[in-house]
């Protein structure tokens, strides 16, 4: 891990024009089994109904988990800060028509006017953004009142900045190491690829501005913006999907994703 000065969103948003190709070839290809295979269900087996409703998702990557989000009968408005994360989603828009406006956008400010919509979600990306209290301001801005705000970041007391497995002699994982939960202040650069990934793939290795905040920072910050917090989730894999995926295993040894839901208040009692 490379610790760095806090950047810029847009230099953030760079890191990720230089991934958005490969990451959008191996996504697609079926290599990002944390997402498919746990994530986004779990993601999804909490999230209200959304039919009919007006849905906001911000850091969209090549638009996956939007495109489920349409599925389920959302209108919905995506942006991401990289621009060619936003040219791959609109090319699959382009192939497969879900009314999904996709737009290139930072998401510390929001080019909508307020209670424009009646749900905002954010899959895996707000970890990956400087200046997230401003992000959590716009958010509040521009949901309806009553309207919810639903999250999913890596949990941050598991993937701490140091995370090591441990294994028996049997290769099991048993438990983990975990370290530098109060080290937080500035931006890694975090290079990693997707497990399993095949030999060929078009980079060695992604490179992912990363902002590792304590559970204490991140509540604080959504009850800040004037948010309310609703639910909370922690995926877990189920036996048989760990066996047939083995890194998948070390998330049941902790958890690896944390999924939030917030409201804006209506005003009413
Ligand atoms: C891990 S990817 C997740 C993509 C997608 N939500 C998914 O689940 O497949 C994180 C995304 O956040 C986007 N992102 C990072 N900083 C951003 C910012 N300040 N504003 C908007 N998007 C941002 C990145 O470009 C990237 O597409």
């Amino acid at each position: 891990m490379n610790k760095n000065k806090n950047l810029t969103a847009e230099e953030t948003g760079r890191y990720w024009d230089g991934n958005a190709d490969a990451w959008t070839e191996l996504v697609r290809a079926g290599y990002d089994h944390y997402r498919d295979l746990l994530n986004t269900p779990g993601f999804f087996s909490i999230l209200p109904d959304i039919k009919g409703k007006l849905g906001l998702d911000i850091g969209c990557g090549e638009g996956h988990n939007t495109r489920l989000l349409a599925k389920v009968g959302a209108k919905m408005t995506a942006l991401d800060i990289s621009e060619r994360f936003i040219l791959h989603a609109r090319g699959r828009e382009n192939i497969e028509t879900l009314g999904i406006a996709y737009l290139a956008s930072p998401a510390q400010t929001l080019p909508f006017d307020g209670d424009s919509f009646d749900f905002v979600t954010a899959f895996m990306s707000l970890m990956d953004m400087p200046e997230i209290e401003r992000v959590f301001g716009e958010v509040f801005r521009v949901l309806k009142p009553g309207g919810f705000f639903q999250f999913s970041i890596l949990h941050p007391c598991f993937i701490t900045p140091t995370r090591k497995n441990v294994f028996d002699t049997a290769g099991k994982v048993v438990a983990a190491e975990l370290a530098g939960y109060f080290d937080g202040d500035k931006c890694s650069v975090d290079e990693w690829m997707f497990n399993g990934a095949p030999a060929n793939r078009p980079v060695d290795k992604f490179r992912i501005p990363y902002y590792h905040r304590t559970l204490s920072e991140w509540l604080n910050i959504a009850l800040g913006s004037g948010l309310t917090l609703e639910y909370c989730h922690e995926p877990c894999p189920g036996e048989e999907v760990a066996e047939k995926y083995p890194s998948l295993a070390y998330a049941r040894v902790t958890a690896f994703f944390l999924h939030l839901r917030f409201r804006k208040n209506d005003g009413k009692l």
